[in-house]
């Protein structure tokens, strides 16, 4: 079998989808192509849905800004999608189209291939800065996964409410405003930003100061342009392990390619490789 895959979105031109998942059809020994099938806000998106559905490709990513808006043209949702409210990843199974959401399974897959010890404690204090899309997706994640104190930071309350309502019984979650998190940074043991903060070509910029991190703690950076933020630098200097946000969309990735192919595929040095592709962007 061949297998069709590909990403929609806008704008995609620069995507670094196709070079994982290129990789990972060869190391799954598995013929495919994956492609950037571009909707721009002048074409119909749903004409162009009908036609990927009519081709019968095997399945898609979808990025910005067509995560909630695919959701009607779908037969089916994972329960994660589902409470998440975004669909990045579509397969289709079974003559049914149906949803996934992997970005925050990915944030967590590839926290515990970096720091198996932290993931295990599930006593470990989390704080999640920022309360968009990308924060939903891992602290929803983050529950499942039995973690029991994830607390959420933002400059607007109400968004970080509306996360914290996805909250199970088992996990518990204060919210607070930014200033009231750089008081408490020194109480967490995994700090995750989430927030475009920092992000090029405002690198200069941080969300709030780590001055005060706990040197054993975790400071994690969503954002991957670049690769070292000043964010992990603060991080860094103050003695906490700093973990990359290039290898969530390497993770996500991963779960998105089982989803289709049912492969599990290694990421090996692909984290290297990634990292020297972004340096030279
Ligand atoms: P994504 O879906 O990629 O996570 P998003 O939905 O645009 O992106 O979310 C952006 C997050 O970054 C939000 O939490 C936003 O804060 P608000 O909820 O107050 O809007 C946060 N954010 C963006 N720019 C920010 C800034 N300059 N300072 C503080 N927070 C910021």
């Amino acid at each position: 079998m061949k297998y069709t895959l590909g990403l929609i979105g806008f704008p995609i031109k620069h995507s670094l989808s196709p070079w994982i998942h290129e990789r990972f059809l060869k190391k799954a020994n598995l013929n495919g192509s994956y492609s950037i099938w571009e909707i721009n806000s002048n074409d119909s998106f749903t004409e162009k849905i009908e036609v990927l559905k009519k081709r019968q490709v095997n399945g898609f990513n979808v990025t910005v800004p067509y995560k909630q808006k695919i959701i009607p043209y779908l037969d089916e949702l994972d329960p994660a999608a589902n409470r998440i409210g975004a669909v990045n990843t579509v397969v289709y199974q079974n003559g049914k189209w149906k949803g996934y959401n992997t970005d925050g399974v990915g944030y967590v897959r590839s926290l515990e291939h970096k720091f198996p010890e932290a993931c295990s404690s599930k006593n470990n204090r989390i704080l999640i800065v920022g309360a968009g899309g990308a924060a939903r997706g891992i602290y929803d994640a983050l529950a499942q996964n039995g973690f029991r104190q994830i607390d959420i930071a933002n400059r607007t309350a109400v968004n970080a409410y509306e996360i914290a309502k996805l909250g199970i019984t088992s996990t518990k979650t204060n919210v607070l405003n930014l200033e009231e998190a750089q008081k408490s940074i020194p109480g967490y043991d995994i700090v995750i930003q989430t927030t475009s903060v920092g992000m090029k070509p405002k690198q200069n910029s941080v969300v709030l100061s780590l001055d005060h991190v706990k040197e054993t703690s975790i400071v994690s950076d969503i954002v991957y342009q670049p690769i070292r933020t000043k964010f992990l630098n603060q991080a860094e200097v103050n003695g906490a392990f700093i973990h990359y946000g290039h290898t969530m969309l390497l993770y996500q990735a991963q779960y998105a390619f089982e989803i289709w192919t049912n492969s599990l595929v290694s990421i090996d040095h692909m984290d290297d490789e990634l990292q020297l592709i972004l340096e030279g962007r």
